[in-house]
């Protein structure tokens, strides 16, 4: 056969599955602000890195006249690229071919890329656009769900995934996402719900609109569900970029290291006046992140939930790190359930993938009350001590300011295994505040006193002379080093450069049972 003609057909096929589900589909997805699968690869990795797999796929579903109505690729585009020259395995779900909906086929493609992905060490980003199940294949379509919620808990902990929510996802495909390690939305475009506002409707009569039922700002600021909300797909790009350049490519490997112009041994004068000398004042912890980190740069992740907690990435000369702080400037920085599982995720994921752990303590307690007791604060507390105390990572913290209660032992002590422990002068570091603590241990005096309130006032000032302070901590090797605040950044990064070669391991387990 003349080879021009062979040519011919593999060009027209590939130009077929090239057009989706058509011109006046791609028109739609265009007009709704959307970007085709292609067109999203395309943005994503770096120019003509992609390498496409399976683009002659096609569904086996021969009811409801489906067999007439077969595209090549089957509504996903699958194969792998690089991202910053690194290697990715992607998918991109093609909304113009049956909503993105996932039929065996769809599904058996997502899967090939992901044993690729596991197998080769490498991360998956997945480009979420469906319907959901593929209606018409019925069992089909949920067993292949099933079979990618299998390969995401597998690779979880082994290689990063990371889901990107471009359109609706529904039912199912909300579950594949929620297993991986980051969930991002873009606003106005994107919705997860496992029961739509019809279903919800008719059978619980309440009536929500998609966007206040599942759109971008109620995961991000609500549920908890996603970790980021971006304003476009052009945002959405440059954050899944970036994301990943704080990760390694797998379990084995450690994130690369970034060149930058920041010193290291760069003195941060203003970190002397940060804490307010009223100990009930607030003040933004994000000031404390930023002047740390290399060229002012955090990436914060779930920036709207729990904002009593800060979570997120910086690097310390050039080395990525996660950082968990409290945030004094929200809730007073006491733990609750929100923001005790918040971190404690985030703790895992970091320590899964080998990025150091750099803990700011500024923390009164837990919450108190009925709702958090009744919420189960005792199980969602433990989540992040049990977090934090499996760790092996490099792990250090600075006391800035308050430590008290259980929630010191919690924000990564010295006790559950923190490498470097530090401490600024104004860190208070006690059983309970000066008020609470006197009212208890000298209520019979107090009750006695001719002026009570002037002697609450002195027992106070005796109480936080005592214990209000870093060097009883300090006394017994609990903090290894009472810091200026200005030379906080230099002591991170000698602290985290000599943790370098760290090696620290669990007792061999199935696994541990964290109380989830
Ligand atoms: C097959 C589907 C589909 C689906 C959409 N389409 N969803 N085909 N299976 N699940 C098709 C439509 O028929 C249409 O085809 C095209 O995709 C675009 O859909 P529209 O409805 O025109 O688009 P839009 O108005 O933007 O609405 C999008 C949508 C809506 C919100 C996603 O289509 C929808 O609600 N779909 C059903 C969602 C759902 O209930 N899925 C099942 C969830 S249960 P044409 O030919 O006109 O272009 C589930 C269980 C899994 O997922 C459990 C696993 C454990």
């Amino acid at each position: 056969m003349d080879r021009s003609v062979l040519l011919d057909r593999l060009a027209h096929m590939e130009a077929a599955a090239e057009l989706g589900g058509g011109e006046a589909r791609i028109k739609r997805q265009h007009d709704n602000g959307k970007l085709t699968a292609r067109e999203r690869i395309d943005a994503l990795l770096d120019a003509d890195s992609f390498v496409e797999l399976d683009k002659f796929v096609q569904h086996q579903c021969r009811d409801f006249g489906m067999e007439k109505q077969r595209y090549p690729g089957d509504g996903v585009v699958t194969g792998y690229g690089r991202i910053d020259g690194r290697l990715v395995y992607v998918f991109a779900q093609d909304f113009t071919v049956f909503g993105g909906s996932l039929s065996a086929a769809h599904a058996s493609k997502i899967c090939k890329v992901m044993d690729h992905a596991l197998r080769a060490g490498a991360p998956v980003i997945g480009l979420n656009d469906s319907g959901g199940a593929r209606i018409q294949e019925g069992v089909a379509s949920l067993g292949g769900y099933a079979d990618i919620f299998l390969r995401n808990t597998l690779a979880s902990g082994v290689i990063p995934q990371i889901s990107a929510i471009l359109g609706p996802c529904a039912g199912g495909a909300v579950y594949s996402p929620a297993i991986t390690d980051f969930i991002a939305m873009v606003d106005q475009s994107s919705y997860m719900f496992v029961t739509g506002p019809d279903v919800i409707k008719t059978v619980t009569h309440e009536e929500v609109t998609k966007d206040a039922l599942g759109g971008a700002g109620t995961h991000n600021a609500k549920s908890g569900v996603a970790h980021f909300q971006v304003p476009s797909e052009e945002a959405m790009i440059a954050l899944l970029r970036e994301l990943l350049s704080f990760m390694p490519q797998n379990n084995m490997e450690e994130a690369p290291r970034k060149a930058t112009q920041d010193s290291a041994t760069r003195s941060c004068p203003e970190l002397n006046e940060l804490v307010p000398t009223n100990p009930n004042k607030p003040y933004d912890m994000h000031d404390c992140i930023k002047v740390l980190a290399d060229d002012g740069h955090f990436l914060e992740v779930q920036a709207e939930y729990a904002k009593n907690i800060l979570i997120g990435f910086v690097r310390l000369d050039g080395r990525s790190v996660g950082v968990v702080a409290n945030q004094p400037n929200f809730l007073a920085g006491c733990l609750d359930i929100d923001s005790s599982v918040k971190a404690a995720r985030f703790v895992r994921f970091c320590d899964a993938f080998n990025i150091p752990l750099l803990t700011l303590v500024d923390v009164p307690g837990f919450l108190p009350g009925t709702v958090q007791e009744f919420g189960g604060i005792i199980k969602h507390g433990a989540k992040l001590l049990y977090a934090f105390a499996e760790a092996t990572v490099p792990k250090v913290t600075v006391i800035t300011r308050k430590a008290y209660g259980g929630a010191y032992d919690v924000m990564s002590s010295k006790h559950i295994r923190a490498d470097f422990n530090f401490a600024w002068p104004t860190a208070e570091i006690a059983v309970m505040g000066p008020q609470g603590a006197v009212n208890i241990i000298h209520r019979n005096e107090l009750a006695k006193a001719d002026d009570p309130e002037a002697r609450r006032a002195e027992l106070v000032e005796e109480y936080r002379e005592t214990f209000a302070n870093p060097y009883r901590a300090a006394e017994l090797g609990y903090i290894d080093e009472v810091l200026r605040p200005e030379d906080t950044r230099i002591r991170l990064i000698q602290a985290f450069g000599a943790l370098e070669n760290k090696r620290d391991t669990n007792p061999p387990k199935k696994h541990g049972n964290i109380p989830l």
